[in-house]
This record gives structure tokens, C-alpha cells and sequence, in this order.
């Protein structure tokens, strides 16, 4: 079964908050957070539900499809709205979508999780699916630890995926988990994310480079290949490091973080559809996604990118 993105939205709650706005009130500086993780502004105050409708209608539009038929919803999110009922159940019904939905947690490297999950059920029998990450990760981060409060912050964006076709959406996979490593971020029922920056920074840089290795190994595909890296967006050294090893360049790498700042779920989609917004994804392009985060988790995919019905790039 073949199947093919269509539409693609991003959304980001009003208020930012720049370096300058957190110089004023904790102990930090531009500088320190310029050159140790490449963030300048965030977005920050926004709701998941709403971040993820948002997004998701604004998907849909681009595709031009009912939201009557779209009969799968994957929302990935590690702040859903309440802990009872899951968020997309709430986002089910604001956008008038058909048969099922559901959250799925496995935090930065959950839009990746979600999009395989969404393109093996649109293997067995959905049609039309709406895949979206949507974190609001400030309802969760202590804006008084500076930390934390640098890094984390709110944002979503979402594909539509159509069912069918002669080509595969996804060429190869690579999901897994770590839970040995499940206190190096968390943030306990109630209260506010812990992570060990360092150790965290340490082995995402490894897990990245060898779930890229694995998924262009299993492609059969080169890095010359790919069209546009679109790597979790927690740190721009990370994102430098796994570059230097892997020797892909910089200039094919989608980068957001420095306006967007670590949206966890939110972070891969808002840097893919930003490349695509900046015309450097065509239809039929290689994309190369790679997530880790709380768990830890991480996910890679290599995926190919499509465009809206009768208007190929
Ligand atoms: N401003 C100024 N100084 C700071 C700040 C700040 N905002 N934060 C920490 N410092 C200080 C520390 O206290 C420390 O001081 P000390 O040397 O006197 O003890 C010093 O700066 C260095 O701290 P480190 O933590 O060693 O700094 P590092 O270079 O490792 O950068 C960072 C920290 C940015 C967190 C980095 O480790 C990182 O990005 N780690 C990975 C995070 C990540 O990828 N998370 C993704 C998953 S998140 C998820 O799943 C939701």
C-alpha cells in the first residue's frame, strides 16, 4: 500500500519571549544561550489543543480534503491538555474528523513514532490521515529555572497523509527506546521538567547517528540523496555534531530551533514545514527526520514528500 502527504501546517502560539526578555529576569545571557544551544526566541503561553487544531486545519485546507474524511487522527504530545480524555479526542471533534483518534507519547522522537504508526494503519484500511506533534512544553517548565527555561517551548505542526497510490510514503524506519535513561528528563505527575542536560546532549548526538546509519542502510539510500535533514530541533551544536559525523551539510538541514526554541513533539514537523514553506522540498524529494528525547526514545524515517492534489511542485 502506497500513500502520500498532502498538506502540511505549522502553528505557534503569539507571544515569544527572546533572549533579552530572560536576560531581564534570570541569572543567564544572550551569549550563553546563543552559542551554547543556538536559540535566540520562543514561543511560549500557547494551549496544545488549540496549537494542534490550528495546525491542523490549516493542513487540511492545503489539501483541499473534507475533514469528514479524514478517518485517522495521530496526535503526538507529552502535554496533552489533561491527563483524561486524551487531546485528540477534544481536536476529533473541534475539526469535525471521522473514525479514530488518539495520543501517543514518546516525547521528541514522537512525530516520527506517529508518522509510522499513521502510515502502517493507512496499510490496513484508513484512508486519510492528519499526523501531528503539538507540545506546550512552557505549561511544564519552571520559568524560573534558567536551565530549562532557555530550551523548552510551545508549537506544533501537522501532514496530511492520503491512503493509496503506487508509492510508499515511508522507505525505511528505525524506532526505539532506552528506559535506563528514563530519569535523565522527566517531569513527575504535577510538576516541572528535570533533565540532565549534559548526558542527555552526549548520547543524543550517538543515538542520532546510528538511527540515521540504520535507516539509510535499510533504504538502500545515500546522504547525497536527501533533499533535507529535518533533525529534532533541542540543540544547534547537537544538530552541528550529528552533522560533522555523518558529513551531511548544514546548508540541507532544516533549522527552526533559533526562532522556536525545543517544541519536543512540535519540533520536526515545524522544521519540515518550514523548509517546504521556503520551496526547498519538491514533490518526490527525500526527507531524512531524526527524533530522541524523554525516555529516551528516538526515531528516524526516511519519508517522501508529496505535494496537494493537481499542484505538484
Ligand atoms: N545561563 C547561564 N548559565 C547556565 C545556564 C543558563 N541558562 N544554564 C546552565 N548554566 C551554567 C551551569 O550552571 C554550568 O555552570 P557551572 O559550570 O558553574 O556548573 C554551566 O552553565 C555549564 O552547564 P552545562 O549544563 O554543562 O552546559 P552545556 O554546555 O551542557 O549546555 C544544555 C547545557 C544546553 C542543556 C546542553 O547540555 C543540551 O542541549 N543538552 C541536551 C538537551 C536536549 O537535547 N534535550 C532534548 C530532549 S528534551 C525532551 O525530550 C523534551
Amino acid at each position: 500500500m502506497g500513500a502520500r502527504i498532502t498538506g502540511w501546517a505549522s502553528a505557534v502560539p503569539p507571544t515569544v519571549v527572546t533572549n533579552a526578555d530572560l536576560e531581564a529576569r534570570l541569572d543567564t545571557n544572550d551569549a550563553w544561550i546563543t552559542e551554547r544551544t543556538g536559540i535566540r526566541a520562543r514561543h511560549v503561553g500557547g494551549v496544545t489543543s488549540a496549537l494542534t487544531v490550528e495546525s491542523g486545519r490549516r493542513a487540511m485546507a492545503m489539501a483541499g480534503v473534507d475533514p469528514a474524511s479524514v478517518d485517522l487522527l495521530v496526535l503526538s504530545t507529552t502535554t496533552p491538555d489533561q491527563v483524561v480524555p486524551a487531546t485528540s479526542s477534544s481536536v476529533h471533534h473541534e475539526l469535525g474528523l471521522s473514525g479514530a483518534a488518539f495520543d501517543l507519547n514518546a516525547a521528541c522522537a514522537g512525530f516520527v513514532y506517529a508518522l509510522v504508526v499513521a502510515d502502517s494503519l493507512l496499510g490496513s484500511g484508513f484512508r486519510r490521515a492528519l499526523v501531528i506533534g503539538s507540545d506546550a512544553l512552557s505549561a511544564i517548565t519552571d520559568q524560573q529555572d534558567r536551565s530549562t527555561a532557555v530550551l523548552f517551548a510551545d508549537g506544533a505542526g501537522a501532514l496530511v497523509v492520503e491512503g493509496g497510490g503506487p508509492e510508499p510514503l515511508l522507505l525505511a524506519q528505525d524506532l526505539g527506546v532506552d528506559g535506563s535513561a528514563a530519569r535523565l528528563i522527566y517531569s513527575d505527575r504535577g510538576g516541572y521538567m528535570v533533565m540532565e542536560g549534559r548526558e542527555v546532549y552526549r548520547r543524543a548526538v550517538r543515538i542520532v547517528v546510528e538511527s540515521v546509519g540504520r535507516v539509510l542502510e535499510q533504504a538502500k539510500v545515500k546522504l547525497d540523496d536527501i533533499a533535507v535533514f529535518a533533525p529534532h530541533q533541542a540543540n544547534l551544536r547537537i544538530i552541528e555534531a550529528v552533522n560533522a559525523r555523518l558529513g551531511f551539510p548544514m546548508e540541507k538541514t532544516a533549522v527552526v530551533l533559533d526562532r522556536t526554541g525545543n517544541t519536543s513533539s512540535g519540533s520536526i514537523p515545524l522544521a519540515l514545514v518550514a523548509a517546504a514553506e521556503q520551496g526547498r522540498l519538491r514533490d518526490g524529494d527525500l526527507v531524512l527526520l531524526s527524533g530522541f528525547g524523554a525516555g529516551m526514545t528516538w526515531a528516524s524515517a526516511i519519508a517522501r514528500w508529496g505535494a496537494p492534489p493537481g499542484r505538484p511542485a
